[in-house]
């Protein structure tokens, strides 16, 4: 779906929010993944404002290693980096969340603009006025859309020097196949600038399992809560004591993959339909694949980059990329 400017409604504080018609949308998607065998939510409804909440805490935990990973990364080579990413008219923030980290490059990168993406506009809300605040000659522009859809920046955005930042390994959270495709459409909304991309790598399973199944269970209420959020888009009846949250590494296919299991037979009701779950059944909520620095700079190539570098944590258990076209 393209959200075009004309179905963004505008909301207090210069925010753009999707219309009903994003509504519509979900409750379509939610009950497709419902009512399809085996079951799946796509993670994006992992980040209401409570979802949101839950996942910077978990990145606070010692067994999350992946987003310290990348702050020491981006501290420990702010320089290399940005001479590598070149002149910035313009910092392209995906899924800024919070806008920690894009903030964190600020001062180095020193940007005309600004432009927070994410689907939690509520979030973005409070984040956005704290840069404006501290950076004042900063244009901000933030835009509440789901650029997995759709990648569409106003035009008033220039060509040159726009670079896209999409920290956090989120990217894992796409096939390879996903990931080649936004991939090029990112590299064609940058014909004349780049993208910095943190990237998870394979490692132990001990690790992998650990930092999606943590001692505090912040990971399991993060999981579980999807269950509350699809009840309040959807008008469906989870109970979410019905549930508990499953990590796995998929060894074959480099990815962890996160479900929901049924503790007990249940059927789910919402408006118009409805899905009985077994005992031991599961629903598929989030896959977070991860890479080899080969593998990851031949989907780059794939994409269309071709200058291409990147810099590693200590332990290798993190990447970052700059890639430029
Ligand atoms: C935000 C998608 C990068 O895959 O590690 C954290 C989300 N899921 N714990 C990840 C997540 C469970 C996270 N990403």
């Amino acid at each position: 779906m393209v959200l075009s400017r004309s179905m963004l409604a505008a909301a207090p504080s210069n925010v753009l929010v999707p219309s009903s018609h994003g509504q519509l949308h979900a409750i379509d998607e939610l009950q497709t993944g419902l009512l399809t065998h085996p079951a799946y939510i796509d993670p994006k409804y992992l980040y209401d404002t409570l979802g949101s909440s839950l996942f910077t805490a978990i990145t606070q935990l010692p067994e999350y290693y992946p987003t310290r990973c990348e702050a020491e990364i981006l501290d420990e080579y702010a320089v290399d980096i940005a001479e590598h990413v070149g002149n910035v008219s313009a910092l392209v923030d995906l899924g800024a969340g919070d806008c920690a980290k894009a903030e964190k490059l600020l001062p180095s990168l020193l940007p005309e603009r600004y432009i927070p993406i994410d689907i939690s506009v509520e979030y973005l809300h409070n984040a956005v006025q704290r840069i404006q605040h501290a950076y004042k000659d900063l244009k901000v522009l933030p835009l509440g859309q789901d650029f997995h859809h759709a990648l569409t920046l106003p035009d008033s955005i220039p060509l040159p020097g726009r670079l896209f930042f999409y920290p956090g390994s989120s990217i894992g959270n796409l096939t390879p196949e996903r990931a080649l495709a936004l991939l090029t459409q990112i590299r064609d909304s940058c014909p004349e600038g780049g993208l910095l991309i943190g990237v998870d790598r394979i490692k132990s399973r001990h690790t992998l399992e650990q930092a999606y199944d943590d001692a505090l269970h912040l990971t399991a209420a993060f999981n579980l809560n999807l269950l509350r959020h699809v009840n309040q888009r959807l008008g469906s009846d989870f109970e979410v004591s019905d549930w508990q949250h499953v990590a796995h590494y998929d060894e074959p296919h480099a990815r962890v993959q996160m479900h929901l299991q049924a503790q007990s037979d249940i059927q789910i009701h919402w408006p118009g339909a409805h899905r009985d779950f077994r005992e031991g059944e599961r629903i598929h909520t989030e896959n977070s694949y991860k890479y080899t620095p080969d593998g990851f700079r031949s989907l780059l190539t794939r994409a269309g980059f071709s200058r291409i570098e990147h810099w590693s944590d200590t332990r290798g258990w993190f990447s970052v990329f700059s890639a430029r076209a």
